[in-house]
């Protein structure tokens, strides 16, 4: 469809009501598109308009499968012009679009603070003026990191402390939208979730990047000794959370989304291997990341109690038997841009250390 159709259409502003209608940014994007399939699916009386600059990191092709049941609009969020006519014809707006690798925001940070920190400020002033409902989508990374072998996890009272370019932007654009309601009265809810695994993910994540190093006969590489823990979660739990809070959030409130899935690199990893039929030491070692994040851990309890969710995938050892075989089952999705990353990767001066 034309995009000027579809901002005609966005100008027909319609009322709240079965025909909700609702602005997808980064819907091209590994959560983003996962959220767009599980609203196409699951919400058929919501009408999707994905706005998506469709950066490296972005996938038309994650969307082909439902093009003709969504409005995609190829455009850039902190275009604020863009942005205040495609905001003013709908009913909410949930902002996933976001520079999201650390490992880029260390080479390169402008991106980062333009889409995470100038795009957030575009989507703010569209939504207060139109006074559409906001959802933004950050991470717990805002909240730095934790020591090793320690009960301790984050929860919304924990004070932001972030330690990358990528995590400090992220924790700014919070602090935007806590302004922006605080001061302005905007009708928004915040959640900060942990690191999501599943299909459409780029292969510059740790997960897919070593699948498709695997079904390349290439060894996984892990940063520094590969101590780091993450707090794994299927993107499908992501996504069903994030619609328990656009349907029963209180305005104003942070939630945090976890699914109890700790795990340090190593094991994942191992669990890889031992999917693929390697032995478990045939992994690298190479260089660390600058400023490590040590551990990330999430205390769902608020989410959990009060708007009663709970994840589906309950063992990681199977969502990642199934995510292992859509990047088997889906070569041509990846390979355009797996060279090219590895090529970014080595350009960065990452070397095999032992
Ligand atoms: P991604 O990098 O896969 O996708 C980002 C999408 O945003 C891409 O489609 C890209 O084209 C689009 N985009 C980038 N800049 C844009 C701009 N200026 N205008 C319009 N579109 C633009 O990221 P992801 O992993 O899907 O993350 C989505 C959101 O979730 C981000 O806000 C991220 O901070 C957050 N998050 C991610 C994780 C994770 O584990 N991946 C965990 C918690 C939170
Ligand atoms: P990543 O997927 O980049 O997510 P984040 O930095 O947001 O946590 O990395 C997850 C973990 O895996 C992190 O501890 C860095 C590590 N990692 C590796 O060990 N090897 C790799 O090739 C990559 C990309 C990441």
């Amino acid at each position: 469809m034309l995009e000027r159709e579809i901002l005609d259409r966005a100008a027909r502003r319609r009322p709240y009501g079965r025909d909700v209608r609702l602005l997808v940014t980064g819907g091209a994007g590994f959560i983003g598109a996962n959220f767009v399939h599980h609203t196409v699916v699951q919400r058929p009386d919501v009408a999707v308009i994905v706005l998506d600059s469709l950066t490296y990191a972005g996938n038309r092709a994650s969307l082909a499968s439902i093009d003709d049941r969504i409005d995609f609009v190829h455009g850039d969020v902190a275009d604020a012009n863009l942005v205040d006519r495609l905001v003013r014809g709908v009913d909410a707006v949930v902002h996933f679009a976001a520079e999201s690798h650390n490992d880029n925001s260390l080479a390169d940070p402008w991106p980062f603070v333009r889409t995470n920190v100038v795009g957030t400020v575009s989507l703010l002033q569209a939504v207060r003026r139109y006074d559409v409902r906001y959802h933004h989508i950050s991470t717990d990374e805002v909240y730095g990191d934790l020591p090793l072998d320690d009960p301790r996890r984050f929860t919304e009272a924990t004070p932001y402390n972030p330690s990358s370019p990528y995590s400090a932007t992220k924790a700014s654009s919070d602090m935007l939208v806590r302004a922006w309601t605080r001061s302005f009265g905007v009708r928004a809810t915040i959640s900060n979730c942990s690191n999501n695994y599943g299909p459409y993910q780029h292969v510059e994540k740790f997960i897919p990047r070593q699948i498709t190093n695997l079904i390349d006969g290439v060894r996984p590489r892990l940063y520094g000794a590969g101590r780091n823990v993450r707090d794994w979660i299927h993107v499908d739990d992501h996504n069903s959370a994030v619609w328990a809070i656009l349907e029963r959030g209180r305005i104003g409130q942070t939630y945090l989304i976890g699914a109890d899935g700790e795990l340090d690199n190593r094991a994942v990893v191992r669990l890889l291997l031992e999917q693929f039929g390697c032995d478990p030491a045939d992994f690298d070692f190479v260089t660390d990341r600058a400023g490590h994040d040590l551990r990330y851990a999430i205390d769902a309890s608020l989410l959990r109690s009060e708007l009663g969710w709970s994840p589906r995938f309950g063992e990681f050892r199977d969502g990642l038997a199934q995510t292992v075989r859509w990047y088997r089952d889906n070569q041509a999705w990846w390979r355009a841009g797996k060279a090219s990353t590895e090529r970014n990767y080595a350009a960065q001066g990452e070397t095999t250390l032992r």
